[in-house]
């Protein structure tokens, strides 16, 4: 096996950063293929915090190349400030950063649209939520093939042109929305000039980069970001990002073949959280919905914003299963749920809704209490555990449940944010 694919299962943060970064010490490479930095990632190397948002989780070991796809969309200006930070940091020190010539950009301009449609959606109580940086308008624009590739960067004319397109659309778009805000293309064409110096050297066709490391029978991961019910053919649209979130992205997204896919991993908290609007079957209010917040720290690693917290809902898992084709699940913040004094879990809806067929707006989850947790005697040492058979038993029996309920069985286990804190039950590549 040479490769593996790490997604999301739910609606993002579920600690695929944490896990690349454990997986990704057996890998050469590892490459994202969708999303910009809407995507926040929290790594926690010897006690030390990382966040990433467009750098791929393999950014940790020196001389693991870290590619990023075609199919994601990059803001320069938040790519350098990142390089920058995680240099300071000592990483990626040599030039182990590739990125597509076919990604997107996204320019100043898409980060205003998407703040100002987000306040006029949020006056008529229609918002979805976004991250406000741009993800949507940079896709919409791809979309629509008047968006600015990478490439174009290098290309001043026909960047200049591909500007002068961007304002016709959307200088009438921020008139109509009472916004001030118009498509500076002069100011855009002299950072232009700046991002493309900066990018010279590690632009690629990166599908070609994959092959080659194949080739030489390098082991590479690919990392998802944002999680399955956040995908935009088979997620809660429209609350959802602009891309695909599942491994199917992976080809479209990097330019490689679904053959070349060995492994899918899809990453599950032990909980379920969700950032932005849309439906959230078992989510909870008040006191339990506080507790859970606050003993998973729940709030979002870009934006700062609370997350919303509910249940482990498994008939959204067993979907997000086989969307991805999922050969393996990892499940993390054991410990968190460990703290609570009373845990459910979501085994189905009522009347038979089903994920797929039914929108999850008329999804009610039937909740069952599990025994044996809400135990002090034991939640405060399980991030201490590093074999499988040493868990608690209420432990065991809640993976056991899960593995079968979404007929995959588990290949990680996380117990805490530490590297170490993680027990690894099968081999990923
Ligand atoms: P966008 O991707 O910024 O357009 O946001 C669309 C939706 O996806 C919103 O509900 C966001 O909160 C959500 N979203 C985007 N990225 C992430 C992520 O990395 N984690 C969790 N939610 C996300």
């Amino acid at each position: 096996m040479s490769t593996l694919v790490v997604v999301g299962a739910q609606w993002g943060d579920e600690g695929k950063g944490k896990v690349t970064d454990v997986l990704a010490a057996q890998a050469q490479v590892v490459a994202r293929f969708a999303g910009g930095n809407n995507a926040g990632h929290t790594l926690v190397v010897e006690g030390k915090k990382i966040v990433t948002h467009l750098v791929p989780s393999g950014c940790t070991y020196p001389g693991t190349a870290c590619v990023l796809g075609a199919g994601m969309v990059i803001d320069p200006e938040v790519f350098q400030d990142e390089v920058a930070t995680l240099r300071k940091q000592g990483l990626l020190p040599g030039d182990e950063l590739r990125v597509s010539l076919d990604a997107h950009v996204i320019f100043p301009f898409h980060r205003e649209l998407d703040g100002v449609r987000e306040d006029a959606q949020a006056a008529s109580g229609k918002a979805i939520g976004t991250t406000r940086r741009g993800i949507g308008p940079a896709y919409e624009a791809k979309a629509a093939r008047r968006g600015i590739k990478i490439r174009d960067l290098f290309e001043p004319e026909a960047l200049r042109e591909r500007l002068v397109r961007a304002a016709s659309v959307l200088d009438p778009e921020f008139a109509r929305l009472g916004s001030e805000v118009r498509v500076q293309i002069e100011a855009n064409l002299e950072a232009a000039k700046a991002w493309a110096q900066w990018l010279r050297p590690m632009v690629c066709d990166a599908g070609e980069v994959i092959a080659e490391a194949l080739q030489r029978k390098e082991r590479v991961l690919f990392e998802g970001a944002q999680g399955a019910m956040l995908d935009l053919d088979h997620g809660t649209y429209p609350y959802v990002t602009s891309s695909p979130t599942t491994a199917g992205g992976v080809c479209t997204g990097l330019g490689v073949g679904p053959t070349v896919i060995d492994e899918v991993w899809g990453i599950t908290k032990a909980y379920t959280t969700r950032v932005g609007a849309g439906p959230f079957p078992t989510k909870l209010d008040g006191d339990a919905a506080h507790r859970l917040r606050e003993a998973g720290g729940e709030y979002g690693a870009t934006t700062g914003r609370p997350r919303d917290v509910g249940w482990l809902d498994l008939p959204a898992l067993r979907y997000a299963a086989r969307l991805n084709g999922m050969t393996g699940l990892c499940v993390t913040k054991l410990d968190v749920l460990a703290m609570l004094p009373e845990v459910q879990i979501c085994r189905r809806y009522r009347d038979g809704v089903k994920p797929g067929v039914d929108r999850l707006e008329a999804a009610v989850p039937e909740l069952e209490r599990l025994e044996g947790w809400g135990d002090a005697s034991w939640a405060a040492g399980l991030s201490e555990i590093r074999r499988l058979e040493d868990l608690p038993a209420p432990v065991r029996a809640y993976l056991d449940l899960v593995a079968e309920a979404v007929e995959v069985p588990i290949a990680l286990v996380s117990l805490g944010p530490d590297r170490d804190q993680t027990i690894v039950l099968r081999a990923p590549f």
